[in-house]
């Protein structure tokens, strides 16, 4: 008698996704922590206490579900015009945070990146980061990426500061330069692009995030300020993207 070993239904399949169009790598704008807060009557850092609750829910959504990349914007290059206490407690939490989350992070194999200028941010910070880095840079299941002190302007002025170097010691030439060479030199060239973009809190805009490395990507925008953003909420989204048809500029039947 033959039995027929059926594979175990995967989370995607559970979740009614195909897993086989599961995007490889999801970047998300997680707005609306200050809004979020206002509604309940807090002030705007409980707010981004909350978004950390939810960023760690949704890390380890986003790893069982597939996904291969994980990209957030933590902190843009335009946020310390924010209030100095704001600008203070977010370093604070983002401090706390990684403290509290390495080990486990650890323990799920999930590789930690910081990308942006790392080297602007308070000593204690950084260093944290960089040992998060370091600890974690021979896993092999999701990469989470934290965008600090990112911007998507400076990420390419950085790239184009680095191949004018080289142009200066006369290891490349002016047309050496082209779109491979300048997307070789941002901040994690080795990580595809990002195929969904997910934006919270339903402003339509990109705001300096991934410029680069959203020209074909998918974006998606709810309603939903990141506090309340769920695991259902990023399965609605990943079936969205899994409904549409990519073109990369190409006519497609
Ligand atoms: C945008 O909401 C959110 C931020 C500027 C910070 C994001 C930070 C977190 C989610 C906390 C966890 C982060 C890490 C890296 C551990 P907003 O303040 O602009 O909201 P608003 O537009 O409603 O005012």
């Amino acid at each position: 008698m033959s039995a027929t070993v059926k594979r175990p239904c995967t989370a995607a399949e559970q979740a009614g996704l195909d897993p086989e169009r599961i995007p490889a790598h999801v970047a998300i704008i997680m707005d609306g922590n200050g809004r979020w807060a206002r509604a309940q009557g807090k002030d705007r850092l409980s707010g981004h206490w909350q978004g950390y609750r939810t960023l760690k829910n949704i890390v380890y959504a986003a790893d069982e579900l597939g996904v291969r990349y994980l990209t957030v914007y933590g902190f843009s290059s335009e946020n310390w015009r924010r209030p100095q206490e704001e600008v203070g407690g977010l370093m604070h939490l983002m401090l706390q945070a990684m403290r509290a989350e390495i080990e486990e992070l650890i323990q799920n194999r999930v590789r930690v990146r910081v990308l942006g200028r790392l080297h602007e941010l308070p000593p204690d910070l950084r260093r944290e980061f960089e040992e998060a880095m370091r600890r974690t840079q021979n896993f092999d299941r999701l990469t989470f990426n934290l965008a600090i002190n990112y911007g998507g302007r400076a990420e390419v002025v950085d790239a184009v500061r680095l191949l004018a170097r080289k142009l200066q010691r006369g290891e490349i030439t002016p047309n050496d330069i082209d779109e491979a060479a300048v997307a070789a030199h941002l901040y994690a060239p080795d990580i595809p692009d990002p195929d969904l973009l997910i934006r919270t809190a339903g402003e339509l805009r990109l705001s300096n995030f991934l410029l680069w490395e959203t020209a074909y990507s998918e974006i998606y925008v709810t309603p939903v300020c990141w506090p309340d953003f769920s695991r259902q909420h990023l399965i609605a989204a990943l079936a969205d993207y899994q409904r549409r048809t990519r073109k990369f500029g190409a006519v497609v039947e």
